[in-house]
């Protein structure tokens, strides 16, 4: 039921950003294999997953854009963003510089995104919450004042991971 060719009714582009290390690429292996790696590499330029929703009666094929985190690899940015839906926007809740971050990550959506793509801010790693940096309250009012929606997720734990996808697809139609 998750071959690329079946029919589908939908296509939606999303696209995962943020610090490198955050956690991008473990939350869409959960999300679209339910795979999760403590020793995963760092993302070089771009990745893809697929993963069919059934809303409703209709069928969507939801291709998720995994991109790097690190400067280096991050050439074509413009590029990763055309035609993007949604967005994810990854901080670690143990790392106080990616959430300070958010905010050149939001221009770059903004820049380089339509102007109406629907946007989640995705507090990772609640698991290891004796090393929380990042308070719940602080996430959630950066994305208020943002107009973002947000949620604290574990991919470790596989806590919110589900939702939080679901959350922005649901959302963009
Ligand atoms: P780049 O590809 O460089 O941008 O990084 P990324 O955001 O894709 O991070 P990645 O998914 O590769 O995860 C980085 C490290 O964090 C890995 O060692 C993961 O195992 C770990 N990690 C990811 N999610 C979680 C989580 O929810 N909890 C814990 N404890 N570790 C996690
Ligand atoms: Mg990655």
């Amino acid at each position: 039921a998750d071959s690329f060719d079946e029919e589908c009714d939908y296509l939606f582009k999303a696209v995962l950003t943020g610090d490198s290390g955050v956690g991008k690429s473990n939350l869409l292996s959960r999300f679209a294999k339910d795979e999760f790696r403590l020793d995963s590499k760092p993302t070089i330029g771009v990745e893809f997953a697929y993963r069919n929703i059934k809303v409703g009666d209709k069928l969507i094929k939801a291709q998720i854009w995994d991109t790097a985190g690190q400067e280096r690899f991050r050439a074509i940015t413009s590029s990763y963003y055309r035609g993007a839906l949604g967005a994810m926007l990854v901080y670690d809740i143990t790392r106080r510089a990616t959430f300070e971050n958010v905010k050149k990550w939001l221009q770059e959506l903004r820049q380089f995104g339509s102007g109406d793509m629907v946007v989640v801010l995705v507090g990772n790693k609640t698991d290891l919450g004796h090393s929380r940096e990042v308070s719940k309250e602080e996430g959630n009012s950066v994305a208020e004042t943002e107009g973002l929606c947000f949620m604290e997720t574990s991919a470790l734990e596989k806590v919110n991971v589900e939702e939080a996808f679901m959350h922005m697809i649901t959302k963009i139609h």
